[in-house]
């Protein structure tokens, strides 16, 4: 291993790489020539030939990714970055976890590809062990191949098992970008989209810092707001289904006031409407839980949950919807009408195997509710405390947000010049940032240490004392 010119022994992290892989398997030196066209070509061919998600294509400029290994990714130059954000907040269990791989590459070669109409052991498996270890009392598994379509399934599922159609969502919420799923999205995601489904309706969820409801405390926010969700649902009538995401994720990493949740499934029990969990990012140990809403009650169970990413910690398109046994009975007699060609693929369902075992075995649920409750909620709150532009922190687990304001009384957003700013000063510092809009999202893969994690704290710290 070298030494790179970004690292010195006081500061033993990125670990250094010397190399990476090209497709066919050529090692390139890092920060050679040969790296350099390497680099070239990856950004010619993404710029010339591939459409990205949410952007206006000719603006944006996508960093090349030579290697990723850990919590960390590295650039054609070798230099190393903590995946801040793990992806899309899907990599649970960092880049290339030899228990993903290895269940990957022994699925390939067992049963790689399989019509779903087939029973198969790793689906069935990966389903046995969801609905045992799902809190309350929960009976199949419907696979997908990523979060937007497990919405799409939950929503079909509560609105043919009741027999009503109008769904409820927030307005601070992503839910995906498909059909119902962009429509169920509350937040500024969905505008810009051709109507696909105009029996999603919003309501405002809670959220103090910056409460529509005008509250002073939790407690008073939590009772308005369900306040409100009682009697949007009633003057909208026929509600199949209320979904909330049990922690707001990408809308801003929200999390619900005690007694928020158990209020909105009495709410949809008084009135004949499933409750559905968008566990999509949070699910799978991301708040230091197998799913949030177990943290509002050991007794309290949705009718459906939607789940993806970490359920195989990313590594192959995987998604999901949990169902409880009424609605798995509403289709017992009755064929379910939708289906998808990769509904729980082998070789995704595999690594979904391999992550749940590693999850378990090694505690990583219980070691991500101590660090973010310990060292990373602390770490933020105390740079909050001393920082003028730090408006709110909040979050659990290893799901946090910082909210920069500048002004602390009006918060009044920051601006995107010096959000700018910041997230080029993370990365300098070996951060790879999710910065959104006013705020900064932190969420690291969750085998990051304690040790990574007070590192990443001190960089974050410094960059937003430079601000
Ligand atoms: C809560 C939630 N639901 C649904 C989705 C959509 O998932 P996918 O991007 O896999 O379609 C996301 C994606 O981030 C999400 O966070």
């Amino acid at each position: 291993m070298t030494t790179t010119a970004h690292q010195d022994e006081a500061n033993p992290f990125p670990p250094s790489i010397d190399h990476f892989e090209l497709t066919d398997g050529t090692r390139v030196a890092v920060a050679t020539k040969e790296a350099e066209q390497a680099e070239q070509q990856a950004r010619d061919n993404d710029r010339n030939h591939v459409f990205h998600s949410w952007s206006a294509q000719a603006k944006i400029n996508p960093q090349p990714i030579a290697k990723a290994e850990g919590p960390w990714i590295y650039d054609y130059q070798g230099k190393g970055y903590l995946d801040l954000a793990s992806q899309l907040v899907s990599a649970n269990l960092g880049h290339n976890h030899p228990d993903l791989v290895a269940a990957v590459q022994q699925q390939v070669t067992r049963v790689g590809n399989l019509n779903p109409a087939f029973a198969n052991d790793v689906r069935g498996e990966l389903a046995a062990k969801i609905v045992d270890q799902a809190q309350g009392e929960f009976s199949h598994v419907f696979f997908t191949n990523g979060g937007a379509d497990a919405v799409e399934h939950a929503i079909r599922m509560a609105r043919l098992t009741t027999g009503k159609s109008k769904i409820l969502t927030a307005y601070r919420s992503y839910h995906g970008a498909t059909g119902s799923a962009i429509m169920a999205t509350g937040e500024a995601r969905r505008h810009g989209n051709p109507t696909t489904d105009g029996d999603i309706k919003h309501f405002w969820g809670p959220f103090l810092y910056r409460s529509p409801f005008n509250a002073a405390t939790e407690e008073e926010e939590c009772a308005r707001a369900l306040e409100h969700l009682e009697q949007t649902l009633i003057f909208e009538g026929d509600v199949a289904a209320v979904m909330v995401e049990p922690v707001v994720g990408s809308s801003g990493i929200i999390v619900p006031p005690e007694g928020y949740l158990r209020g909105v499934r009495e709410i949809c029990d008084r009135h004949g409407a499933m409750w559905i969990a968008d566990e999509v990012m949070v699910g799978f140990g991301r708040t230091g839980r197998l799913f949030a809403y177990e943290h509002a009650g050991a007794d309290l169970q949705p009718d459906l949950i939607t789940f993806a990413k970490g359920v195989n910690a990313g590594i192959v398109p995987l998604g999901g919807v949990v169902m409880s046994r009424g609605v798995y009975e509403r289709f017992a007699d009755k064929p379910y009408p939708g289906g998808l060609t990769y509904s729980g693929h082998p070789v995704a369902c595999a690594p979904g195997v391999a992550a749940i075992e590693f999850y378990n075995r090694e505690g990583v649920f219980e070691s991500v509710e101590r660090i973010g409750s310990e060292v990373l909620g602390p770490g933020l709150e105390a740079l909050a405390a001393e920082s003028a532009v730090v408006g709110n922190v909040r979050g659990k687990g290893y799901f946090w947000a910082v909210e920069f304001v500048s002004d602390q009384k009006k918060k009044t957003p920051l601006d995107p010049e010096r959000m700018g700013a910041l997230g080029a000063a993370l990365k300098e510092a070996g951060l790879w940032p999710m910065v959104s809009g006013h705020r900064l999202h932190i969420a690291p893969p969750l085998i990051t240490t304690e040790e990574q994690v007070r590192w990443a704290l001190e960089r974050i710290t410094e960059a937003v004392r430079g601000m």
